[in-house]
């Protein structure tokens, strides 16, 4: 890993020379998290907003990313899933900055936002992403980059582009962006109808590397989107991933082609996909039936102006007799529970991602005809359900996995139009990702979980103050929480 700067040397003396403790704070904030005096010119010339001016300053020869290590991933063997702890294997390196390739571009990271696939990663399951990595590696030269014993992740950001490579038009160095995490390859004729069916289809930061958990990230140009500019850098950087798939999973016709009036079950209905699903729903005229595991969280799917709620811990649900059986009564006792909600309607959709521990639920309480539609397996992968519920009642399940370009950037003009709205509850400094991470990991957050990158604090890059005056209250609902 390459070494401290001058610029850190320099700082470091006044901090250590000083007996002034507010003038130390200052050093150490200002200072402290930015690795290099390349990366410091750039952060400056960004916060004085001489935008036109990032893409002649030099590029840093390494920056500062949240990485796993591959010389780790055996750490947590023998430990519980839940006992292996994400604050153990995420560390911040400085890393070497990547060469840009074609159809790329280098973008400086204000912020990201902790997604599960970083908690995936971080606890080596249910394989090291290392795979990814090298299986990627073999498949051209540019790819090879990806392969190193490192893998710095992350599948969100809000930034600016520093560079761009040969091929790129539409975008320039200091367009203020946000970025998508499909990584596609497109030299197959398979995912010209949806870019999701290239059958090189990766997940930026979890795939592949350079993610965006860093103060620089390696996209291709075809991620790039506008950054709303209503939202502050961590704002804008924290519905990327869960917005884009949940409006694939739940709006699109890819997915369950949500329409006005449709009963809209939905898991975990205040977390990172639910509180985007919970939005689409009641923003798309359907009503949402959110499910919760706490009075706290049935109060955030209220303020989203969700009415039907199940607290699923209140109320005792328990689909599973033992790790073996499941229990038909508990799925009629859900059934039933949603129908008194609802005055007797069943969901037209099941917004699902638990996995193993409601799967059987779900199919159960889908209405005749109606869409179980699926993108994860939070709590187990190998699903076991009632198939005489699912054909002798015409329902479908449906497998989703993140979006294509297209419903990515439908996903992020809803945001920028201030039609749904960030849901982010706290923010760490790139330092604590760990921390952070653990605390999705245990399920002790609500929405997004925010990151700051290069950004120094909270609250900057808002470009439209009228438009967020307009939704400040919505913009604001999780933090907090
Ligand atoms: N395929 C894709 O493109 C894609 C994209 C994004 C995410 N994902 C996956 O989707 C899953 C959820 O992601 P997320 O960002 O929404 O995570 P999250 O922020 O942790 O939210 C998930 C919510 O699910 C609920 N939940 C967890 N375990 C449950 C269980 N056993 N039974 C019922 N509810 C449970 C929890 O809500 P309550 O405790 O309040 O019920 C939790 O808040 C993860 O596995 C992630 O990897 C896949």
């Amino acid at each position: 890993m390459a070494g401290r700067s001058t610029l850190w040397d320099i700082s470091w003396v006044t901090f250590a020379q000083t007996s002034d403790p507010a003038l130390a704070a200052l050093v150490l904030k200002r200072y402290w998290p930015v690795a290099s005096t390349g990366m410091q010119k750039i952060l400056d010339a960004i916060l004085a907003g001489d935008l036109a001016e990032v893409g002649s300053l030099p590029l840093p020869e390494s920056y500062r990313g949240v990485t796993v290590h591959a010389d780790e991933v055996e750490m947590f063997s023998g430990r519980e899933h839940a006992d292996k702890d994400p604050r153990e294997s995420l560390h911040v390196d400085d890393v070497p900055t990547p060469e840009l390739g074609p159809g790329e571009a280098l973008v400086a990271v204000m912020a990201s936002a902790i997604n599960y696939n970083t908690v995936w990663t971080s606890i080596f399951e249910p394989m090291d992403t290392f795979g990814f990595l090298r299986r990627y590696g073999r498949t051209s030269p540019l790819a090879k980059r990806h392969d190193q014993p490192y893998h710095v992740v992350g599948s969100d950001l809000a930034g600016v582009v520093l560079r761009t490579g040969p091929g790129v038009n539409a975008w320039q160095p200091g367009d203020e962006v946000v970025a998508h995490c499909l990584n596609v390859e497109l030299e197959h004729p398979d995912g010209h109808n949806d870019t999701m069916l290239d059958p090189e289809q990766r997940i930026w930061g979890f795939e592949t590397n350079f993610g965006g958990l860093a103060e620089l990230a390696l996209v291709k140009s075809n991620q790039l989107m506008p950054k709303p500019r209503h939202l502050s850098w961590e704002e804008a950087a924290c519905p990327g991933l869960v917005n884009s798939t949940a409006y694939r999973q739940l709006v699109s016709r890819n997915g369950a082609g949500m329409k006005q009036g449709d009963t809209v079950l939905v898991w975990g209905a205040s977390g990172g996909l639910g509180s985007y699903a919970t939005q689409f729903a009641v923003n798309g005229g359907a009503t949402p039936v959110c499910v919760v595991s706490s009075p706290q969280k049935a109060e955030m799917c209220r303020k989203m102006g969700a009415e039907l709620i199940i607290d699923r811990n209140a109320e005792g649900f328990r689909f599973w007799k033992d790790e073996h059986t499941q229990d038909p009564k508990e799925w009629k006792r859900f059934g039933a529970r949603i129908r008194e909600l609802t005055g007797g309607d069943d969901p037209d959709i099941v917004f699902e991602h638990p996995g193993r521990e409601t799967f059987g639920a779900s199919v159960f309480v889908a209405k005749r005809g109606g869409t179980v539609v699926t993108c994860a397996s939070t709590s187990g992968f190998l699903h076991q359900y009632d198939n005489r519920y699912l054909w002798m009642n015409l329902k479908k399940i449906i497998g989703s996995h993140f979006a294509n370009y297209r419903e990515a950037w439908e996903a992020n003009r809803l945001i920028a139009k201030g039609k749904i709205h960030p849901t982010l509850s706290g923010v760490y400094s790139l330092e604590d990702t760990g921390q952070a991470a653990f605390e999705v990991h245990k399920n002790k957050h609500q929405g997004k979980v925010g990151v700051l990158c290069l950004a120094p604090e909270e609250g900057l890059g808002v470009r439209d103050s009228q438009l967020r005056e307009q939704h400040l209250s919505a913009i604001n609902r999780f933090r907090g929480v």
